[in-house]
Formats: C-alpha cells, structure tokens, sequence
C-alpha cells in the first residue's frame, strides 16, 4: 500500500523552482507514496484573527481548513516546498500556517499523529545563514504546533541567477 504524504506547497508559480522540485517529487515517487496536495494560492485560506472562538469550542470558526486538519491528524510524512518571501513563508502559505493556532490553542498537539517535516524552501539569493535561519526559526515553532519534527531541509538557492533543476 502506498504511503500517505501531505505536502504544503506556498508558491504560486506554475513552472517555478517549486513546482519543478514538486513535479519531480511527484514523478519519481508517485508508485510508491499517495502525495495529498494543499496549493496553498489555491486554497487561499482565511488568515487566522486570534477570535479565540477554537479555545471555546475546540474547533475554527471557518471550514476552509477543515479537510486540511483532518488530513494533519492522520498523516504521519509532511513535505513542505515554498519559495522565500522576505525571509518568511508567502502569505497564503503563512495565513495556514497561523491557522494551526487551534492546535497551539488547544494544547492539542498530541491528538495529531507525531510527524517528520522535510522542508524543501526555494530562494533567489545565494544560501546564507542567517537569512535562512529566520525562516527556519518560524518553520520550527510552527511544526511544533502539529507536533511535527523537521528532519530535513533542502534550499535551492540563488534561483536569481540560476533557475533550479535546469539540468534536468
Ligand atoms: C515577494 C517576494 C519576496 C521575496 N523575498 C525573498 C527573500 O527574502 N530572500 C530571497 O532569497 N529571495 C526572495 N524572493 C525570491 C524567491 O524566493 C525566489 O525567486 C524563489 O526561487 C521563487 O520560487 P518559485 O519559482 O518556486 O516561485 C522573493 C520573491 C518575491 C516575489
């Protein structure tokens, strides 16, 4: 049986270094995981207003996200491939990102099945640490929230002077 893999993806980009490194992903892959997909500027979820209507009620006001969370509950492999936007996450991205606040709410990280995170970021500066540790430091604390560890992250870089994957 394949194995479920939820992916995040946050560029908007149709043949972008993202949708590259998904497409490969999703070709080379495909027979052996089940990828559920959430486009993040497709979905174009609501932001997060801290109501604090998930504290009362244990669940958001909207249901948007609804088959978002339930596959976050169940799905064990998360694979996050966002390009960098002024070192954080593009904003329909970073609104579902904030809406896993239910969680941290809640204190409800347990009642989601533990994950591994491979965080796959795209940028179009050279690799620099510092640069990319501030997205990092986000991803870390929001992964948290799911109760999600980050394994791996892999940078494409410099996607200003040199389009990744232009050898394949
Ligand atoms: C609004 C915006 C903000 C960006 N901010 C950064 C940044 O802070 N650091 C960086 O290295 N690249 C930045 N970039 C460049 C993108 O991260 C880069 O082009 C990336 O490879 C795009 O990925 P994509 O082709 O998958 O959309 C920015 C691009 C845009 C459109």
């Amino acid at each position: 049986m394949r194995r479920n893999i939820l992916v995040f993806f946050g560029s908007p980009r149709k043949w972008g270094n993202c949708a590259k490194a998904l497409n490969i992903l999703l070709k080379d892959f495909r027979g052996i995981f089940s990828f559920n997909i959430i486009d993040a500027y497709k979905k174009a979820a609501k932001p997060c207003d801290g109501c604090d209507i998930c504290k009362k009620f244990g669940k958001c006001k909207y249901s948007d996200l609804d088959v978002a969370y339930s596959l976050l509950k169940s799905i064990p492999n998360v694979i996050t491939i966002s390009p960098i936007y002024n070192l954080s996450f593009p904003a329909p991205l970073k609104a579902i990102f904030d809406r896993f606040q239910l969680y941290f709410n809640l204190r409800a990280k347990d009642s989601i099945i533990k994950k591994k995170v491979i965080l796959i970021l795209s940028c179009g500066r050279k690799m620099n640490k510092t640069h990319i540790s501030v997205v990092v430091t986000q991803a870390y604390f929001i992964f948290k929230s799911i109760n999600a560890d980050i394994k791996k992250i892999i940078i494409i870089d410099n996607t200003d002077k040199i389009k990744a994957f232009d050898n394949n």
